[in-house]
């Protein structure tokens, strides 16, 4: 028999323990042994959890408890979860965690004091899709030229609705908050900090970066208006918050923001509270994951997984690999970044406006693709939109300082970046 521990018996917590119970007999004969949970660790004992597991406030009930062989971190947060993953690594336990937060953070270190002892994290990235595992294990024979995925279920519900429905911000915010795919702080969500937790994690997989969310351009959904999904609509684009990590010639291009991307595409047709990740390798071409990225049940589902993993002896380096990986797969500037670009702005309706914009956008060498005008309802200027043919983020960010220093330009300009 093999004894659990879970720190944290929230949404996802409740659904292991459930689960686990559940299906008892499955994971049995899969895992070869029984699976059972001895104590979850919850903050405030008073909660009804709707489990029947031991309940203690007292992590290192879990920690020092010499029975219990694999503690599953399911707390959320980054520097007590550190500490707690780091005691039970030490004291010889086996660790399963969802914790992306902690591995955006720490996954190195962590990596260095688990050693031989299995530390697993299906569940961290794109919920219940594994993602993880096919990385580490599926493609293993390629170099991976990209990943490109919806990597937080939250936004993709938000701009569903909004690009469906019309829905208001807040009030598809709240929805999904109650709907339990939120972050407990959701501008983890909606300011993309979420999703660049997970592509960071990816990234370590397939190319052994070892950046921080700092390191990174990050950009969430707060700015993106019905008049932006106007004009993605009339162009055949989808609006998707998206993770990109993508190797090109001088290095590797790690990203999140909102994307314009083909309407046609895979990824496009991905709605609600799915996530979906496209991983090209060089043996295998374009891979596509689908599923559930948010939810107690989808995410305690890649939990599990991990759990009968470790207790089949079917683990193995943490980021999946015991050397360094090539060469050449530093990480690009975000100055660097060459993509297309869609702008928003406000300018007056009179002659020679459109002259001045192009010009200025000539002294930087980009060229316009395709462009939009319409007239504001209660005043003067009109909204410019248009798109750009591929260009350098650097050259983009500087006209755009440009641009809003011309008398005719009003306000901020908005851009959100294209990929094809
Ligand atoms: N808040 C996350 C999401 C949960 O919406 O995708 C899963 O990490």
């Amino acid at each position: 028999m093999v004894k659990v521990g879970i720190l944290g018996v929230g949404t996802v917590g409740a659904s292991v323990a459930n689960i686990l119970e559940t299906n008892a007999d499955i994971l049995e004969a899969r895992a070869g042994k029984k699976i059972v949970v001895k104590t979850g660790v919850v903050k405030n004992l008073s909660k009804d959890r709707g489990v029947s597991i031991k309940l203690s406030d007292n992590p290192m009930d879990i920690i020092n408890d010499p029975e219990i062989d694999i503690v599953v971190e399911l707390m959320g947060g980054v520097e007590e979860p550190y500490i707690l993953v780091k005691k039970a690594l030490e004291n010889g336990k086996a660790v399963v965690t969802a914790n992306k937060a902690l591995l955006a953070y720490h996954r190195y270190e962590l990596q260095e004091i688990a050693g031989d002892i299995p530390l697993m994290y299906e569940a961290s990235t794109a919920g219940g899709i594994p993602i993880i595992g096919a990385l580490r294990n599926g493609l293993t024979a390629n170099h991976i030229q990209s990943i490109q995925g919806i990597m937080n279920g939250t936004t993709n519900y938000m701009l569903t609705k909004m690009i469906n429905e019309g829905a208001l911000y807040d009030e598809i915010l709240k929805e999904a908050q109650e709907l339990g795919y939120a972050e407990a702080d959701p501008t983890f969500d909606v300011g993309g900090f979420d999703a660049s937790h997970k592509l960071l994690i990816l990234a370590s997989i397939a190319y052994g970066i070892d950046a921080k969310p700092e390191d990174i351009l990050i950009e969430g959904i707060e700015n993106i208006t019905q008049t932006d999904v106007a004009f993605a609509k009339e162009f055949g684009y989808e609006i998707k918050l998206l993770g990109i990590a993508k190797k090109v010639k001088d290095g590797v291009e790690l990203r999140v923001h909102p994307t314009m991307i083909p309407a046609s595409s895979m990824i496009a047709k991905v709605d609600g509270v799915m996530n979906a990740v496209s991983v090209v390798g060089d043996s295998v071409g374009e891979t596509m994951y689908y599923g559930a990225g948010a939810g107690g049940d989808a995410t305690a589902s890649a939990v599990i997984s991990d759990i009968v993993d470790i207790v089949r002896g079917n683990h193995g380096p943490m980021l999946g690999y015991k050397k360094p990986l090539e060469s050449g797969m530093d990480l690009l500037f975000e100055s660097e970044i060459v993509t297309n670009y869609y702008l928003r702005m406000s300018v007056v309706d009179q002659s020679g406006v459109l002259a001045k914009i192009t010009k200025e956008l000539e002294k930087f060498n980009i060229s316009i693709e395709s462009m939009l005008q319409k007239p504001h309802r209660d005043d003067e200027l009109v909204k410019l939109l248009f798109t750009t043919h591929a260009c350098q983020e650097e050259k983009i960010q500087e006209a755009i300082i440009e641009l809003k220093r011309l008398d005719c330009v009003h306000g901020d300009i908005a851009m959100i970046r294209i990929e094809k």
